[in-house]
């Protein structure tokens, strides 16, 4: 999927753009954002996110674009070429892709089975009891989840296998636009059920009393996590940019359409949770119980026609977005320990099974729960909440103070008169507003994780979180160590910023 840049990477502005979207849109934005906005308390939630997706998402996302432009190589190594010292972030720009893979692949399982009930009319499709209930039943079964991760992961695997690169930017021309027109058919059936309103007024009336440290701690993951923010795949796509493209309208293009979808899913699912009576608040499952209880309304064939296609477009999103988190750890494995590629894919692919296995099992298996609480949560939690901030603070830091100004400037692609403008404003927030208001969220969002306000409630579950963080960033220095001394002694700081 990702080329080098001598393949000339991407020719098109579109075929750039819907790549990056394809990458970007996926299951952030019709399975996790709609349910954090329910247990944010929706509309506030909403108001701080896209306030994030502003400040936060769209700098970060030039920051990184910026330097991928300017290396053409990958993470590791453009981190490498920025100091030795700031290897580490790379490092942690490719296993955080790969723990974020173990769980994404449960969801794109689970999407898998909800596709399949509606296609033959069985399970939830079936019409018999209650579409709430049985979600709950079958995340809790031990094998029927694991199978579907198998199905969903082998998928996954065998296309970057074949790495069908022309296959997948043609399929996201098609399929994205597909995508949109299935969510707006979908948004108008909830909008025409008896007491939408209500959903509306939770999606855009805000009431800031409910919002905590570990909601804005939330909105800010949630940005990073929908906007692949932080993990590397925007600086190898940057590499691939020509030089004419525009990285500042590209990144506010891709942050608008990112958050026009999330925001189309909530308006698919608040006003249909408020009209069945169902707690905004269910959590992971909201996506999938909510909308079996819309499908349910439409009537038995209608709503299982729009039951498949709906969750066969969720598959596909979650497959375009699998594909490039797999892709970062395996160009990772080919490029440094030069193995061939279809191993590297395999193992990687059959690593990543293994442990959403575990992932999959954990809602009804107690023994691999973490303090009562499923691995899902605990990795989402990991990733989204501590590792991605570090990373993107970190990143914009570099980029901030790093880069040449005049070479920022031209990168930015502004004309002439307002070229200085955009570049203050730009570098003012990138320096200085961006990182410490990272900084500040995750230390707000920390602390309440202690204080108990948010999920964890035993010490042992706060300090799972935390320690494997710290594992994790201690693991990416010493690594960065070691890459020090066995191979970069004599490496410059050889990236031209
Ligand atoms: N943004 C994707 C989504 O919303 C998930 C994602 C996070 C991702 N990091 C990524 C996708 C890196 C591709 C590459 O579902």
């Amino acid at each position: 999927m990702i080329k080098q840049k001598q393949n000339k990477g991407f020719t098109s502005k579109f075929g750039f753009l819907m790549a990056t979207v394809g990458s970007a849109v996926g299951l952030g934005n019709l399975w996790s954002f709609p349910y954090r906005v329910g247990e944010g308390g929706g509309a506030a939630f909403v108001f701080i996110y896209i306030i994030m997706v502003c400040l936060v998402g769209v700098i970060a996302m030039i920051g990184e674009f910026v330097i991928g432009k300017r290396s053409g190589v990958n993470v590791i190594d453009t981190f490498g070429g920025i100091s030795k010292w700031s290897k580490w972030l790379g490092y942690l720009g490719v296993i955080v892709p790969f723990l974020i893979l173990c769980y994404y692949q449960v969801i794109g399982g689970w999407s898998i089975k909800y596709m399949v009930d509606y296609i033959g009319g069985i399970g939830v499709a079936s019409g018999e009891g209650n579409v709430g209930s049985m979600f709950g039943t079958f995340t809790q079964s031990v094998d029927m989840p694991v199978v579907y991760l198998f199905v969903f992961a082998f998928v996954v695997a065998i296309i970057v296998l074949f790495g069908v690169n022309k296959g997948i930017e043609k399929a996201s021309k098609i399929l994205m636009p597909a995508l949109f027109v299935c969510l707006i058919i979908v948004v108008i059936k909830s909008l025409t059920l008896p007491n939408a309103s209500e959903g509306l007024l939770f999606l855009f009336k805000p009431d800031f009393s409910k919002v905590k440290g570990p909601t804005i701690l939330s909105a800010l993951g949630q940005v990073f996590f929908s906007m692949s923010l932080g993990m590397g795949i925007n600086v190898a796509y940057g590499s691939y940019m020509k030089d004419s493209m525009n990285i500042g309208k590209s990144s506010v293009l891709i942050g608008v359409m990112d958050t026009v979808i999330a925001m189309l899913a909530g308006m698919a699912i608040f006003p249909a949770v408020f009209s069945f009576g169902l707690e905004p608040t269910a959590g992971p499952g909201l996506l999938f119980v909510v909308l079996a209880e819309v499908f349910a309304s439409m009537g038995a064939i209608v709503g299982r026609i729009f039951g498949a296609i709906f969750f066969m477009l969720v598959i596909l999103a979650a497959i375009t977005s699998s594909i490039a988190l797999l892709e970062v750890p395996v160009q990772f494995i080919v490029e440094r320990f030069h193995i061939n590629r279809k191993l590297a894919s395999m193992c990687v692919a059959g690593i990543v099974f293994g442990i959403g296995a575990f992932i999959a099992m954990s809602f009804g298996v107690k023994a691999f729960q973490v303090e009562g609480v499923d691995l899902l949560t605990l990795f989402d939690s990991i990733t989204n909440k501590i590792i991605l901030p570090i990373t993107a603070a970190s990143t914009c830091l570099l980029v901030g103070y790093k880069v040449k100004p005049k070479n920022l400037m031209n990168d930015l692609g502004a004309d002439k008169k307002n070229k200085v403008i955009i570049y203050k404003i730009w570098g003012f927030l990138i320096r200085y507003v961006t990182p410490i208001g990272i900084l500040c969220v995750l230390g707000i969002g920390i602390y309440e994780i202690f204080s108990g306000e948010a999920g964890f409630t035993t010490i042992e579950g706060k300090l799972a979180i935390i320690l494997t963080a710290i594992v994790l960033v201690v693991f990416s220095i010493i690594a960065n160590v070691i890459a020090n001394y066995l191979y970069d002694k004599k490496q410059k700081n050889s990236l031209q910023l």
